[in-house]
């Protein structure tokens, strides 16, 4: 088993929601709550607070007087604005009511604690001017702090070179790996993704990570685009699937199985085909969520017999 990292969790990250609660990670569990960004007093709460917490990764335990808050990330959520219209999203396009004074806030955490990473997500950060711009005047105050998003990237020239200056790392979602799937599926434009994807990648700066979230509607594209991640040397790949997935689909029954029985075929046989270059990798390199890996009966002994131990993860 996995040895836990034992730590004062929010001494390490801070997760902040779009409603400005704060927690020491995404798991946001109640009792880990540490204030509200928009609380007066909030340095002192996050300063002063004991939480007493585990899960799968790590023990937080309480602080002891030679423990000194040093954040390796600050994590947060803006407004849920994006140019797209995916099938699947749970996130209502509405601007926050107090979006501005938000991201005020945020910016002063990060100017009190600097940070080592800034994860920023939307909606889609890459569509939403007042929180794409506070990170570019971070980012040249603060050139080495590390930014990530997670993005749709599909957008205009002129603001993927932008992006390209700022972000160090992005993860790429993807609905679908045809154009009318895309459309479809996403409301997007799949060559000018790829054209924008092929672009960030030529010029090497920014780390990137292509994610598949896979769908009922989608499911036997996944193939195609595992072959095509396969053969670029980006940071990590996901295979994921919609959180709903075993409430919109039936996958008792026998359609399901047929579908998942061919499934599993193609992306074991695409995981044997490139064996050689995954264990090279000898690092995290593909993230499978959980309900995905059960349907495609990828488990721990698939993964250990076929020599993809702390290479392929299974993940939530
Ligand atoms: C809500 S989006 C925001 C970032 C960005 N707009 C994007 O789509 O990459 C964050 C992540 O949630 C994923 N997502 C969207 N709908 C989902 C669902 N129903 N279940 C699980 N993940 C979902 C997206 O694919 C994306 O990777
Ligand atoms: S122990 Fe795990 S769940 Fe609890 S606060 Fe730390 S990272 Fe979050
Ligand atoms: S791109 Fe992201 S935020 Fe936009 S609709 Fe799709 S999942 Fe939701």
């Amino acid at each position: 088993m996995q040895k836990k990292t034992v730590r004062v969790c929010h001494f390490h990250k801070l997760k902040i929601m779009q409603n400005g609660n704060i927690y020491p990670c995404c798991r946001g569990r109640k009792y880990t709550l540490l204030g509200n960004i928009f609380d007066e007093n909030i340095y002192e709460k996050i300063e002063n607070s004991d939480i007493i917490c585990e899960c799968s990764m790590f023990k937080s335990v309480a602080r002891t007087p030679d423990d000194k808050i040093n954040l390796d990330y600050i994590h947060y959520e803006t407004s849920n604005v994006c140019q797209a219209n995916c099938v699947c999203c749970p996130q209502s396009k509405e601007p926050l009511n107090k979006e501005k004074e938000l991201l005020s806030k945020i910016n002063e955490m990060i100017e009190r604690y600097k940070p080592k990473h800034i994860i920023a997500i939307g909606g889609e950060i890459l569509v939403q001017e007042n929180a794409f711009s506070m990170l570019f005047d971070l980012h040249k105050k603060y050139p080495k702090m590390e930014i990530q998003t997670i993005t749709n990237l599909c957008v205009g020239e002129e603001r993927l070179k932008q992006a390209e200056k700022i972000f160090d790392a992005m993860t790429i979602s993807m609905l679908g790996f045809n154009k009318h799937t895309y459309k479809n599926e996403m409301g997007l434009d799949f060559d000018k993704v790829m054209n924008n994807f092929e672009y960030l990648y030529e010029n090497k700066k920014v780390k990137l990570s292509p994610k598949y979230l896979a769908m009922p509607t989608n499911l036997f594209e996944i193939s195609e685009f595992l072959k095509w991640a396969l053969t670029k040397d980006v940071q990590k790949i996901y295979l994921h699937c919609i959180h709903e997935f075993k409430r919109v689909a039936n996958v008792e029954e026998v359609f399901w199985k047929k579908t998942f029985e061919k499934l599993e075929k193609e992306i074991k046989q695409i995981l044997k085909d490139n064996k050689e270059n995954i264990i090279a990798k000898n690092r995290h390199f593909i993230s499978i969520h959980e309900t995905l890996a059960e349907f495609l009966h990828i488990d721990n002994n698939y993964i250990e017999e076929n020599g993809f131990s702390n290479i392929i993860f299974l993940t939530i």
